[in-house]
C-alpha cells in the first residue's frame, strides 16, 4: 500500500507558536496527508487561514494521529500529551512541561539529533532563549570546552505570547498619543518604553526567574554536560519579535574570535554577521522572519584571558520555537520513528 502521509495534529492551531508550525509544515512539503488543528474550546469551530476548522481535545477527537505538535501551554501538555502518546502518536511539545523529565529527550536540530533515538513518544522542544543560545555554542563547545556561561538576554514580548503582544502595542499607541494607559495585565510592570528585569516568574523563595532556570538547565541537559557553570539574567524589552542574548563564554582550551568566528561560519544554522566598524551586527528586526541563529560582536574579553563575548539574535517564534519543532519533526520522519509507539509514555 503506498504511503498516503502523516495524520498530524497540531495542539494550540490559533496561537503564535501554532499558526507558524502550520505555515511551516506546508512551506517545507512535509508529508502530511492531513492535518487536524487543536485549540482551546474558546475556538472550536472557527476556520483558520487555509480553511481548517478547530477541534476541541477529546479523548475522541485525538485518535489516529502519527504526530501531534503541542504548542499550547505547559498543563495542556502535561494532560494531553500522554493521551496522544497513549492513542499511538509521537508528540513533539514546546512547553516546558516535560524538557527536564528523564525519559524525555531535549532536541534542537543541529546540536543534539541523536538524542531523538532515546524517544518514548514524547519529544520537547526547548525553550527560546536556550534553544538559540546553544546552535551558537554548539560549535565552540566542540571545539574549546565551554566551561562558564554569563548570559544577558534581551527577550520580545512574543516570548509572553499573543496578548503580550497586544499590551505592548496598545501602551506604546496610548503613550504617544497621550493617552491614559492601562494597567498592566501580561507583566508586572509597563512594557512600552522599558526595560524589566524579569523574564518569566519567581517561585517561592526565589532569587532567579523560572525563564532563568530554563537558561542554566536545560543549556546544560542538550549540550550533555552538567558541569558547565551557567548565570543568567533574563530581561524583557519592548521589541514584538526576536531575542537578543550578550554571552561570555569562558573555555577550558584557548578558543580566540577569529577560529570562533570561523567555527561559526561552518556551523549549520547559523550566520556571522560581525563587521561593528561598518554598524554590522545581527538585530532582531532583521532575524525577525527567519529561521537562522545570528552572531556577531565577537570580541576577546578584556576581564578573562580564557573567554569571549558574543552577541546571538534569532526570532524566537521561528527557530526558538515552530522552525525547531518541524525541523524535529522531519528528522523523526528521516529515521522512521513516527506512527505507532510501543512504549509507554513517560507519566
Ligand atoms: N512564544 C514563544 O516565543 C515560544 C517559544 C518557545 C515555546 N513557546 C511555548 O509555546 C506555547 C504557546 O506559545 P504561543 O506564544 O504560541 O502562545 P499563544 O499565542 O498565547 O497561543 C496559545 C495557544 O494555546 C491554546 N490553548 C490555550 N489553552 C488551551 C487549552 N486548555 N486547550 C487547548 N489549547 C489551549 C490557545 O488556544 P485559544 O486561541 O483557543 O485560546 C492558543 O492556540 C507555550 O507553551 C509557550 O511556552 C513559546
Amino acid at each position: 500500500m503506498s504511503f498516503a502521509g502523516y495524520r498530524v495534529a497540531v495542539v494550540g492551531a490559533t496561537g503564535q507558536v501554532g499558526t507558524l508550525m502550520l505555515d511551516l509544515l506546508r512551506e517545507r512539503a512535509f508529508p502530511a496527508g492531513e492535518i487536524v488543528a487543536f485549540a482551546s474550546e474558546r475556538s472550536v469551530g472557527r476556520e483558520l487561514d487555509g480553511g481548517l476548522v478547530v477541534r476541541g481535545l477529546s479523548e475522541e477527537s485525538i485518535q489516529g494521529f502519527d504526530l501531534a505538535l503541542f504548542s499550547a501551554g505547559g498543563s495542556t501538555s502535561g494532560e494531553w500529551a500522554p493521551r496522544f502518546v497513549a492513542a499511538g502518536a509521537t508528540v513533539i511539545d514546546n512547553s516546558s512541561r516535560w524538557r527536564m523529565h528523564d525519559d524525555v529527550p531535549l532536541v534542537v536540530s543541529e546540536v543534539n539529533p541523536q538524542a531523538l533515538d532515546s524517544h518514548r513518544g514524547i519529544v520537547a522542544n526547548p525553550n527560546c532563549s536556550t534553544m538559540q543560545m546553544v546552535v551558537a555554542l554548539k560549535p565552540l563547545h566542540d571545539e574549546a570546552h565551554i566551561e562558564r556561561l554569563v548570559i544577558s538576554t534581551y527577550q520580545a514580548v512574543s516570548g509572553t505570547g499573543r496578548r503580550a503582544v497586544e499590551e505592548l502595542l496598545e501602551q506604546s499607541h496610548a503613550l504617544l498619543h497621550e493617552l491614559e494607559i492601562s494597567p498592566p495585565r501580561e507583566y508586572a510592570h509597563q512594557i512600552a518604553f522599558n526595560a524589566l528585569p524579569q523574564a518569566g516568574s519567581f517561585a517561592e523563595g526565589e532569587d532567579h526567574t523560572d525563564e532563568e532556570r530554563k537558561l542554566m538547565n536545560e543549556t546544560r541537559k542538550i549540550l550533555g554536560d552538567p558541569s558547565i557553570r551557567v548565570s543568567a539574567t533574563c530581561v524583557r524589552v519592548p521589541v514584538v519579535t526576536g531575542h537578543s542574548e550578550a554571552v561570555n563564554v569562558q573555555t577550558r582550551e584557548p578558543l580566540s574570535p577569529e577560529r570562533a568566528r570561523q567555527l561559526l561560519r561552518e556551523a549549520p544554522g547559523v550566520t556571522v554577521v560581525d563587521d561593528p566598524q561598518d554598524a554590522r551586527y545581527p538585530l532582531a528586526i532583521d532575524a525577525a522572519g527567519k529561521d537562522d541563529v545570528y552572531v556577531g560582536r565577537i570580541r576577546r574579553d578584556p576581564g578573562h584571558d580564557g573567554a569571549l563575548d558574543i552577541w546571538i539574535v534569532a526570532d524566537n517564534l521561528r527557530k526558538g520555537a515552530a522552525t525547531n519543532a518541524v525541523q524535529l519533526a522531519e528528522l523523526l520522519h528521516e529515521r522512521k520513528r513516527l506512527g505507532v509507539q510501543r512504549t509507554p509514555s513517560p507519566a
